[in-house]
């Protein structure tokens, strides 16, 4: 099967979020037996990552009224196929996102996606779409009948639904080249203006998200701004996959990232090893008491203000805590300012940092997640691998992923769980988790039960595969 990704970023090339991991590991897992190419936008951070790049054309990007100079990389890592997009007006930049003309920056994407599958005569069976950015690129295709595109089939998969990619419907004619017929006709229109993702779900041929309880979530709940009510027309084809882990990546037993290696028979001293040293490394105080470890973007998503003032209540009592992440301003601020009030209890790495990423995993002993909404996340599964015990709101993927201890189910527990989002409901799992903690005959069994847990791609791989056999 031929199959084509479309994405705003991809490991190993360029990564802000699960996104990237998803998009490389799913493609890598498919490669095995298909023709798998990656389509996306080759960044300034990319640059020195894909010094093997070879230029494949340089070319003229139509865009409306607009010329662009383009210039179209190939590189090939791990048996897929990665086409780079490169135009420096929109990708030479420091970050990948969050200015003002990213509607612009990726409708030039999208359209140039479309005009390079065009212009080297590929064939695709699937054309597999990943959130807001490419959303356009099935209306276009079928809006230009003649093009041999058509013969594909699209897949779009929504890993973060907060993003819409909404713009004024003006834009249409002056980025898409369009005229306002799918506006009127309402099927590309949402809350008075255009949003690619919803223009992606009504024309696509299946629609996934990243966790079967993020799909109900989805369909059932308004918890993203009416888009309910745009998924309820494609219920049925809609579909919820859990995202796996890349299983080599995150190996405690092969990590040479790690301290200390360490397995399901030696992870006690050595995970207390790995703990040891990175609190010394950090300048933590080392001593009995539990480490919370977190690797996340600091966004409100991800629960960060109920986290804060109850980390506060963990620090005073002198508990540890290590956090590496970046995002909202106001997030990183008080950070660090609980760590000036607590230096040798919080250790805070704002940016990011791959060695220390797998240091927390390895080192802690619970993990924080409490996010507000989650629509799989990878990081408890991650924990899982290394026998860190996941601390998670009870939503989307990580309801699917984790199973919380309750004092009964010790057999196959492999975390702790909340529900309501609360400061309280977050303090009384800290609670729940340190009367624990203390107990070595459980905290041992919950961390064998968690590094037991299987979170490969292949079942997710292989229930991609079902749905564009379903269609092709
Ligand atoms: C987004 C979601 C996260 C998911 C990831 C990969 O970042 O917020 O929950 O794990 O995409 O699908």
């Amino acid at each position: 099967m031929k199959i084509v990704m479309v994405a705003s970023e991809a490991n190993p090339l360029a990564k802000t979020g699960g996104l990237a991991d998803v998009v490389y590991a799913l493609s890598k897992e498919l490669a095995k037996k298909h023709d798998i190419s990656i389509f996306m936008p080759f960044y300034k951070i990319s640059e020195h990552k894909a010094k093997e790049a070879k230029l494949l054309k340089n070319l003229t990007i139509f865009m409306s009224w607009r010329c662009i100079n383009t210039k179209l990389y190939f590189l090939e890592i791990d048996g897929i196929k990665y086409y780079l997009i490169k135009c420096d007006q929109y990708f030479n930049r420091d970050a990948l996102y969050g200015y003002e003309d990213d509607i612009e920056r990726f409708a030039y994407f999208t359209i140039a996606v479309k005009q390079i599958m065009t212009d080297l005569n590929m064939l695709p069976d699937i054309i597999h779409l990943h959130d807001w950015q490419p959303g356009m690129l099935p209306v276009l295709i079928r809006d230009d009948k003649n093009n041999q595109l058509n013969h594909a089939k699209f897949v779009l998969t929504i890993h973060n639904p907060a993003f819409k990619g909404y713009f004024n419907p003006y834009f249409l004619g002056d980025l898409y080249g369009m005229d306002d017929r799918h506006y009127i006709d309402g099927s590309i229109r949402f809350k008075d203006s255009v949003s690619t993702l919803k223009s992606a779900i009504m024309y696509v041929n299946k629609v996934t998200t990243v966790s079967p309880s993020h799909r109900s979530e989805l369909l059932y709940q308004d918890i993203s701004d009416g888009l309910n009510e745009v998924l309820k027309f494609r219920q049925d084809d809609f579909i919820g996959i859990l995202n796996g882990i890349d299983d080599h990546e995150f190996n405690p037993r092969t990590d040479d990232k790690i301290y200390a290696n360490f397995d399901l028979r030696n992870f006690k001293s050595k995970k207390a090893y790995n703990k040891k040293c990175l609190e010394e490394e950090l300048h933590l105080k080392v001593d009995d008491a539990p480490l919370y470890g977190m690797v996340s973007r600091l966004t409100w998503q991800k629960g960060i203000d109920i986290l804060l003032p109850t980390i506060h209540g963990l620090l005073a009592k002198g508990r540890k805590v290590v956090i590496l992440g970046s995002g909202e301003r106001k997030y990183e601020q008080a950070l660090e300012n609980l760590r000036r009030e607590f230096p040798d209890c919080l250790a805070i790495y704002l940016g990011y940092n791959d060695v220390l990423a797998h240091n927390i995993y390895a080192a802690s002993d619970f993990f924080l997640m409490p996010s507000l909404f989650e629509p799989c996340g990878l990081s408890q599964m991650i924990a899982h691998r290394y026998g860190t015990l996941p601390i998670i709101r009870r939503v989307g993927g990580l309801q699917d992923s984790v199973i919380s201890y309750d004092g009964h189910n010790i057999e196959v527990a492999d975390g702790f769980g909340f529900d309501e989002y609360s400061e309280s409901g977050l303090w009384w799992t800290f609670d729940w988790c340190e009367k624990n903690y203390y107990q070595s005959a459980v905290m041992h069994q919950l961390r064998k039960n968690a590094m037991h847990v299987n979170h490969d791609w292949k079942v997710a791989a292989q229930k991609y595969l079902n749905i564009y056999r379903e269609i092709i």
